[in-house]
């Protein structure tokens, strides 16, 4: 039996405070230099991230959600100086633990957020991001936990309204049902084409391998990946983010 507490995917509402022994410690990380935020700080920067990092130019924005313990996107971020990377995870102790590791390695282009994704455009603002990348998402297998599924069409046009046109979406994932899904879901969100073939062997080549699949690979031999570029097509919000695009400033108040 699947014992694991359902991630609140639907769930729009704003964070109330968290008494988890984790999310104390986020405000131990060091503030001149922050690597980590947890909950409504973690909407603080929403259209500001270049500022934040102080990117010059165009200088890529790339978002990894679920990221876990962070390893890859440390990686990513070793291997790409001039680029810039926030990685987003549920889990408070890693989203924690990524941060710790984020300071010790005394990397400016990098930041990790405990938060739950299905508040992105709380997150980030209208096109802000270059790349998301999706590696190996929960695919809660039984019929009646695909409700907790996150990559369903509303969240497919949420992220697809942080990309200008041609910016990518990268997703993996081991199960053959959940790609199925995505591929419908994708579909019913029509605001993402695929593209050729050898540029996404290029930027696939730039990813290193996560925990997951790491694991996986000894296990089994294929993977389904989708490799996306925003198309044209004018993105209609989800109903309960209406208001959210209407307005030209987001605050939030901690
Ligand atoms: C199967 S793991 C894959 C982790 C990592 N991407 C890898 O490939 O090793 C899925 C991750 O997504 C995170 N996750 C699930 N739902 C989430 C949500 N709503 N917001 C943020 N993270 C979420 C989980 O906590 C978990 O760490």
């Amino acid at each position: 039996m699947d014992t694991r507490k359902p991630y609140p995917v639907n769930n729009y509402e704003p964070y109330r405070p968290s008494g988890h022994s984790y999310a104390r410690r986020f405000d131990e990380l060091p503030v001149h230099a922050p690597t980590g935020f947890t909950c409504a700080q973690t909407e603080k920067y929403r259209g500001q991230w270049r500022d934040f990092f102080g990117a010059r130019g165009d200088a890529k924005l790339h978002l990894e959600i679920g990221c876990y313990h962070g390893e890859s996107l440390l990686e990513m971020a070793r291997q790409n100086s001039n680029e810039f990377f926030i990685g987003v995870e549920w889990k408070f102790k890693e989203a924690y633990k990524a941060s710790e590791k984020a300071v010790r390695s005394k990397m400016r282009n990098l930041v990790f957020l405990r938060a739950n994704i299905a508040r992105l455009p709380w997150m980030f603002a209208p096109g802000e991001l270059d790349r998301v990348w999706i590696l190996f998402p929960d695919p809660w297998p039984k019929f009646t936990h695909h409700k907790w599924r996150v990559l369903h069409a509303d969240f497919f046009r949420s992220v697809g309204l942080s990309l200008n046109e041609g910016k990518e979406v990268m997703i993996k994932t081991d199960h053959c049902d959940y790609a199925a899904f995505i591929a419908d879901e994708l579909k019913e969100a029509d605001c993402f084409e695929s593209f050729p073939e050898t540029d996404a062997d290029q930027i696939w080549s730039t990813f290193p391998a996560t925990p997951f699949e790491k694991m996986f690979f000894k296990k089994s031999e294929s993977s389904f990946v989708f490799s996306l570029r925003r198309n044209a097509n004018r993105i209609s919000p989800p109903a309960p983010l209406k208001g959210i695009f209407a307005t030209a400033v987001h605050t939030v108040v901690d």
